[in-house]
């Protein structure tokens, strides 16, 4: 786990259990910056933190070494996340005041990162009011808490105050870091790819020119976010990219059923080249051409739309989007699309003859809402999936807020 925890180790003769602490998230592979209050150093020696974080332990706020580069701001800064553990009663009651009077108070002041306190102090204490004025005040900062926990006080009393046990601190710190790089983990999300074979007869069929490239990127950007990824494909010479279940189509009519079975799902990304038309009649067996015959009708239907449906479905994804694949009028076109299909969002993308985006490993994506147009710059297709991805979850959270 290539993640950083600032570890802010406040006096508390809970501080020994920091050791073991500091172990687990090693263990984990998690990068411990520890950070000690003079009060935590009575407690246990900076060595045995040094030692066990394999990390030097920061102290001073007017070390000259370290802060010649702004040290207490970097340390808050160049990390994932806070956490304070032990947080003794003193020390949250300096945060909830912004006293800033010592190493391990400036930096946490300075700290534009997720703050964790883990309380640890006297029953009596934790129940003060006082301290639960500063708790109410710290946790309407959007600091987060993480205990105390109930049980006997090395003071003899029973009660709540008890730090949370290092153990399911360090686990809890572990599960964080790994929903901070999967930001959409329990999403489900359904994605189409590739482009549909309509039969002529059992030899023939009509189709486009789709490799599947734009939609298998947007698949494995999507698993790596952490969400549950279906991928309904049409032939492509692709392979499945890891963590996403992929269902195997032919035409439309088959694309319709397998997109409608994936419901309910949260995000719907229909990327594939549907063909519009399909022949009215497929022969069951392969057409003959004779001597005298110098042309063939075949008479076409239209397909189902899929976003179209999806779109204006009674399950909905929260999530709608769209491709749109044009070869004028990009932005009109695209525009009219969404509105017609009821996405939240559409990407067009130009696919005139020269521009290489079907089969291309680019796309140029200019993506169309409510509010209007904005162009993303030139891309791989893999970029592109990454930046749907962070559009997706941006929108998700906006709507949560
Ligand atoms: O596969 P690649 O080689 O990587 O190329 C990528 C791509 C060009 C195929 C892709 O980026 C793209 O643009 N996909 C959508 C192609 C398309 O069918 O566009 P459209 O403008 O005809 O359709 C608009 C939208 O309606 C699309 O989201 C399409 O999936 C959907 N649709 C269309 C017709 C239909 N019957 N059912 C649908 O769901």
């Amino acid at each position: 786990m290539q993640k950083t925890v600032t570890l802010v180790i406040t006096g508390g003769i809970a501080a020994y259990k920091s050791l073991i602490l500091v172990r687990r998230l090693k263990d984990a592979g998690v990068t411990v910056v520890p950070v000690m209050t003079k009060s935590a150093a009575q407690f246990i020696t900076p060595l045995s933190i040094a030692a066990i974080a394999e990390h030097p332990v920061y102290q001073d706020l007017f070390d000259l070494k370290d802060e010649t580069d702004m040290g207490h701001i970097r340390l808050m800064r160049d990390c994932d996340l806070v956490l304070i553990a032990p947080t003794s009663a003193d020390f949250m009651a300096k945060m909830a005041h912004g006293l800033a009077d010592d190493l391990a108070s400036t930096a946490v002041l300075a700290s534009n990162k997720p703050i964790i306190v883990a309380p640890s102090m006297n029953a009596a204490m934790w129940a003060h009011p006082a301290t639960q004025t500063n708790a109410k005040t710290l946790m309407s900062r959007g600091i987060e808490f993480w205990g105390p926990a109930d049980g006997d006080m090395a003071c003899g009393d029973v009660g709540t105050g008890r730090m949370v046990e290092p153990e399911v601190l360090a686990q809890r710190v572990i599960d964080r870091l790994s929903s901070q790089d999967r930001p959409l983990a329990g999403q489900r999300v359904v994605i189409t790819a590739g482009p549909t074979r309509e039969a002529i007869d059992p030899v023939r069929y009509i189709s486009n020119h789709s490799s599947g490239k734009q939609g298998y990127a947007i698949a494995q950007a999507f698993a790596q976010a952490g969400a549950e990824t279906l991928l309904i494909t049409g032939p492509t010479a692709l392979p499945t990219p890891s963590g996403v279940e992929r269902i195997n189509i032919n035409s439309a009519e088959e694309l319709m059923s397998a997109t409608q079975s994936c419901l309910p799902a949260d995000i719907a990304v229909m990327c594939a080249a549907v063909g519009d038309w399909r022949v009215a009649q497929t022969a069951n067996e392969k057409l003959k051409k004779s001597s005298d015959q110098d042309s063939l009708s075949l008479t076409l239907v239209k397909n189902p739309d899929v976003l179209h449906t999806l779109g204006h479905h009674p399950n909905r994804p929260r999530l709608v989007i769209g491709f749109a694949a044009e070869t004028e009028n990009l932005i009109a076109n695209a525009s009219d699309k969404r509105e017609k299909k009821n996405c939240d969002f559409v990407l067009a993308n130009d696919v005139s003859i020269g521009t290489n985006t079907f089969g291309g490993d680019d796309n140029r994506i200019t993506i169309v809402d409510a509010d209007g147009a904005t162009s993303w710059p030139d891309m791989t297709k893999a970029q592109v999936a990454n930046k749907l991805v962070q559009t997706c979850v941006e929108r998700l959270k906006a709507e949560k807020s």
